[in-house]
């Protein structure tokens, strides 16, 4: 039987709705949840993202408050936005696009975000909380493939999961709230070796590589759950890490792309800011 598809674009649907509800909240106490997104040099993927994230934060009320940069910008004056937005009281999210130009000190610049307001919950303090097992505010793209994996039923208790990426946007804090969840959890990432022989193993697959078909059917254990974070434009087409038409075969569950793992984490952004503006309140 082929795999179940997990609809990403009806899930956050959901998500979208309870953060309209909790912004509204909000609003009948005079508060506007506000995101302040800082969007540096010229990248095409990332301008489509920050245009996503844009629409559907308008779309429920969100503000969503700009602030573009040429690649000349220095570490030292976009630490001084992002401290001026720390003490901004209208401001209840911030989030950096990455990634950023190579000559920046990602995770200065990062750190440099007040806890209280770290959307992505890319701060050490936020990252360093999940790893003591509070989920507090936790990364947008860990969260929605957290969710879509919950969606299935099947708890990721006892479960082998293995993830295909180690990033601080992904690997990293997924692996967290898959072990806050029992889960035994593989990170895999461009110096593994012998990638096959860690997926085959894995009742939950989550990949974001960013190469198209980079999981091909034979790596695959027959009923695992599959979340393809992986994007990528080939020609006009959005492709994800996962060979979708064989992996579908084999597979319980996968998630597509697009209509995948994308809209649930654009999704998943606004709920946090909407939840940082209810927090910020009290
Ligand atoms: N680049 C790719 N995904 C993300 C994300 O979730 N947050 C930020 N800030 N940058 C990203």
């Amino acid at each position: 039987m082929p795999a179940k598809i997990i609809d990403g674009t009806k899930m956050a649907q959901g998500i979208l709705a309870e953060a309209k509800a909790l912004a509204d909240n909000l609003k009948q106490k005079s508060i506007t949840p506000t995101l302040a997104v800082i969007l540096v040099g010229e990248n095409t993927a990332s301008e489509l993202y920050v245009e996503k994230k844009k629409q559907a934060a308008e779309s429920i009320g969100i503000v969503f408050d700009l602030f573009r940069y040429k690649d000349t910008v220095t570490e030292r004056e976009l630490i001084s936005l992002i401290n001026s937005l720390n003490y901004k009281l209208t401001v209840h999210g911030i989030l950096v696009q990455l990634p950023l130009p190579k000559k920046f000190n990602v995770q200065r610049i990062i750190d440099s975000i007040s806890p209280l307001k770290d959307v992505d919950g890319f701060t050490a303090f936020n990252l360093g909380m999940l790893a003591h097992g509070e989920e507090a505010i936790a990364s947008c793209t860990a969260m929605a493939i957290t969710k879509m994996i919950e969606s299935t039923g099947t708890p990721l208790k006892g479960k082998n999961a293995c993830i295909v990426n180690h990033s601080i946007v992904v690997g990293r804090p997924l692996s967290q709230l898959m072990l806050n969840r029992d889960a035994t959890v593989t990170v895999c990432h461009a110096a593994t070796q012998n990638l096959a022989s860690f997926t085959k193993q894995a009742d939950v697959l989550a990949t974001a590589v960013g190469k198209p078909g980079i999981i091909t059917a034979d790596m695959v254990k027959p009923g695992a759950i599959v979340i393809d974070a992986g994007i990528v434009k080939v020609g006009t087409k959005t492709v994800g890490d996962v060979d979708f038409a064989n992996v579908s075969q084999v597979a319980s569950f996968i998630t597509p792309v697009p209509g995948g793992v994308g809209p649930m984490t654009v999704a998943c952004l606004l709920h946090n800011t909407a939840r940082l503006a209810s927090l910020q309140m009290k």
